[in-house]
């Protein structure tokens, strides 16, 4: 058989839940180009290659096992791969920093420092080099001044294309994104550069919803785009707790609210908080460029959409534990997901993590329920082994229980049968529904005492009004 000539290649480093994916789908829509991905953590490469895959995300088994060995390959060679490739995405994780200056807010950029590094050490011929990790604005001048320190006759040009998947849709927001961004120096070189990755993403994105921009409004671009995300789930979260004290439904208020075409219906769901590796660390990486730059304002501003988050989840743990005659000690929950939202096994800070440690810290026994992320789960809350049950079908998760709590929208807990659940459970049973995906009447009528967000309670002791203080 004649082997296929592939045109072009292209590199990811760093394998993770955008690298592997978004290169997935180029390999997919180019099948003439080569597209490999690299990373440092050997297992996950191994995982890449074989059935089981690090990560969960519909569609992405499908579209892995039709590329993989065609034209895309999961390689260990770091080296060898930046030598073989002359266009290299960069999409490592960019956590915050846990140390030094900006501990907790700031961007921690040293695996984005180190792949530039290795980039330059590597490089025998000149490169694109394309930022996919989400990155404090001004990235890119640290990534051009690390790659201009080499041999004269390699050049680099650095392109800012930040991901605006969202995990849980991932493939199918690849295949259609709402716009691709590319950020570029405004110099023949940058533009030639942005040409060529106009013209890989031009293979199946419509021109018009392919934008191009100056480096830093792409870099900015993305953590605004996060930060103006989790706040309309801020500002949503913060009118339940109005809801709560006064009678009035949050569905119907976010309906009525968002029927303004100013306004829009999308991301006005109340619940028990975002959660994510991203929208936290991208807003604090936010304050803390802001208050770098001066600007107290409007870090203040920003910052608060992380303080309702969290408020927002010690308010749900609150009306647990009042609910429950105030102690949980020795009483059984099970909680009902764990995911930081459905449709993915990710539970980077998943509001249950916290509320399941002030659980625990509560001396309750708990149980945690998911489809797809009781791993992770197990990962989480290693500190609390041996004080943690993890029972993946739901029916048997809750039997013997006190209380469900719902912690993920996952549809399958739309489709419950409650009346089972009700019926193996310890009487009074409680329902706290931290994503209102239950129906909370039906509920109440088999004989659950029903906790919904922004919503008034329904319970059995006392009349709906008199519910919470
Ligand atoms: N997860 C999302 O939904 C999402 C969406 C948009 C943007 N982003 C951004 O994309 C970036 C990556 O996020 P992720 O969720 O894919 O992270 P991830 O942790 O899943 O993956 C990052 C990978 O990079 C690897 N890595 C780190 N340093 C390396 C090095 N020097 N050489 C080779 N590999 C290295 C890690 O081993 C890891 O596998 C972050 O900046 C994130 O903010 C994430």
């Amino acid at each position: 058989m004649m082997k296929r000539q592939l045109k072009k290649n292209i590199l990811c480093i760093g394998a993770g839940y955008v690298g592997a994916p978004t290169m997935a789908m180029i390999a997919e829509k180019c099948p003439d180009y080569k597209v490999t991905v690299v990373d440092i953590n050997p297992v996950k490469i191994d995982a890449w290659n074989s059935d089981r895959l690090p990560i969960y995300e519909p569609g992405l088994e499908e579209i892995i096992r039709r590329n993989r060995g065609r034209n895309l390959f999961f390689s260990k060679d770091i080296e060898d791969a930046i030598r073989r490739n002359d266009i290299i995405f960069v999409s490592v994780n960019t956590p915050t920093k846990t140390f030094g200056t900006g501990a907790g807010m700031a961007a921690d950029l040293q695996f984005v420092e180190k792949t530039a590094r290795q980039i330059l050490k590597c490089a025998e011929s000149s490169k694109i080099v394309i930022e996919k990790s989400t990155l404090p604005v001004k990235t890119a001048q640290a990534m051009e001044r690390i790659l201009a320190s080499g041999k004269d006759n390699v050049t680099f040009e650095v392109l800012s294309n930040p991901e605006f998947m969202a995990e849980g849709t991932a493939i199918s927001d690849l295949e259609n994104p709402d716009r691709v961004l590319i950020g570029s120096r405004e110099t023949p070189g940058g533009l030639a550069a942005r040409r060529e990755l106009v013209r890989i993403y031009n293979r199946w994105v419509p021109p018009e919803r392919i934008i191009t921009s100056n480096l830093w409004s792409s870099e900015l671009s993305k953590l605004v785009a996060n930060a103006f995300l989790a706040q309309r789930v801020s500002s949503i979260n913060s009118i339940s707790a109005l809801c709560e004290k006064t009678d009035a439904d949050i569905s119907e208020v976010a309906k009525a609210v968002g029927m303004d075409s100013r306004i829009g219906a999308k991301f006005l769901k109340a619940g028990v908080g975002f959660g994510g590796s991203c929208f936290k660390k991208d807003i604090l990486n936010l304050v803390y460029l802001c208050r770098y730059y001066g600007l107290p304002e409007v870090a203040d501003y920003w910052e608060n959409v992380v303080r309702i988050n969290t408020y927002q989840q010690d308010r749900f743990l609150a009306t647990i534990l009042s609910a429950m005659f105030n102690t949980l000690a020795g009483k059984r929950i099970c909680l009902l997901g764990f995911a930081f939202k459905a449709d993915t096994g990710d539970t980077r800070e998943s509001p249950a993590i916290s509320i399941a440690g002030k659980l625990l810290a509560e001396q309750a026994e708990v149980v945690i329920s998911d489809p797809k992320a009781l791993g992770n789960a197990a990962v989480d809350l290693a500190d609390f082994a041996g004080r943690v049950r993890y029972v993946e079908d739901p029916y048997l998760a809750a039997k013997g229980c006190h209380a469900l709590v719902i912690m993920t929208d996952w549809d399958l807990y739309r489709r419950l049968d409650y009346r089972k659940l009700y019926r193996s459970m310890v009487r009074p049973a409680f329902l706290f529904d931290g994503r209102n995906v239950a129906d909370h009447a039906k509920c109440f009528a088999l004989g659950f005492n029903v906790y919904p967000i922004g919503k008034p309670a329904l319970s059995h002791f006392q009349p709906p009004s008199a519910v919470r203080g």
